[in-house]
């Protein structure tokens, strides 16, 4: 608790809006999309997701993979429990959906499906998507199949097992976005962006969840934005987005408020 309150300062101390960034792309993406909102009926769709979830009472028995929990004791849980103490803010959820928009990506691959949250934004952000969705723990998984089934969504590949053995076999593909929101720790989210990099074209993009949770993040944060392959970095905090672009002649990187 305590590395990410100095975390925060750090970042509050560094951070910049719109009007500090030269970068036309970095400025075009915040007017565009980060200050844009999602449309009515995406909203609707989101907030009734997970109001429902913010009510479900069914017990599950989840397998705790990779950083495991700072506020569960059991590993049974109340499906709301989990919901209201993991997965994707409602503020980053429609950030999700506007960049899946604004890059008009298609091809999508989730580390980390949990309740599912993230995979219904990804999936309300472009009707044409293909979605490849990763999790470990069984009854989770089959919580966000059933929500996710119930909410009409198409088009999303549920895969069960450790990312140390799923996420291999999956990288024979392109993917226009990664998200990578699980196993929170330095060595697994260095070793999953390097496995990933296999599948980047120019116009990729990796969204990393939680950069700043421990200092272990932190320094995979770093390892990241000074991989060579990597042109250009916006840290949001909660986020870091990470882009291959290589008409970027000088790296950049960017700390912003959003
Ligand atoms: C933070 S949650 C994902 C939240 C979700 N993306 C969302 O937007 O709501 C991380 C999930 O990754 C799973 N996980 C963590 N480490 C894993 C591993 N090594 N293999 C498989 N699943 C793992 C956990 O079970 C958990 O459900």
């Amino acid at each position: 608790m305590f590395f990410q309150v100095k975390s925060y300062f750090s970042f509050i101390f560094k951070a910049t809006t719109k009007y500090g960034v030269h970068s036309p792309f970095v400025y075009n993406l915040i007017t565009n999309c980060f200050d844009g909102k999602i449309k009515k009926e995406d909203k609707t769709i989101l907030r009734k997701y997970t109001n429902d979830l913010s009510k479900d009472n069914k017990w599950i028995n989840v397998d705790d993979f990779g950083a495991g929990s700072r506020v569960f004791k059991s590993n049974k849980r109340k499906v709301k429990d989990i919901y209201n103490n993991a997965g994707i803010s409602t503020k980053n959820a429609s950030l999700l959906i506007r960049l899946i928009q604004y890059f008009n990506a298609k091809n999508i691959l989730e580390i980390g499906t949990s309740l599912g949250v993230g995979t219904l934004s990804l999936s309300l952000g472009n009707k044409n998507t293909s979605i490849t969705t990763l999790e470990g723990c069984q009854e989770t998984q089959t919580v966000a199949q059933n929500y996710l089934n119930k909410f009409s969504r198409k088009n999303i590949n549920f895969v069960l097992g450790n990312f140390d053995e799923t996420l291999k076999p999956l990288l024979d593909v392109q993917y226009d976005l990664i998200y990578f929101d699980g196993n929170h720790q330095k060595e697994p989210t260095i070793q999953y962006f390097e496995q990933c990099l296999e599948t980047i074209h120019n116009k990729s993009v990796f969204i990393f969840d939680d950069i700043h949770w421990s200092k272990g993040m932190n320094e995979a944060w770093d390892y990241i934005k000074n991989h060579k392959k990597v042109t250009l970095t916006i840290d949001t905090f909660y986020w870091g987005i990470v882009f291959f672009r290589e008409e970027q002649f000088e790296k950049e990187h960017f700390v912003l408020k959003v």
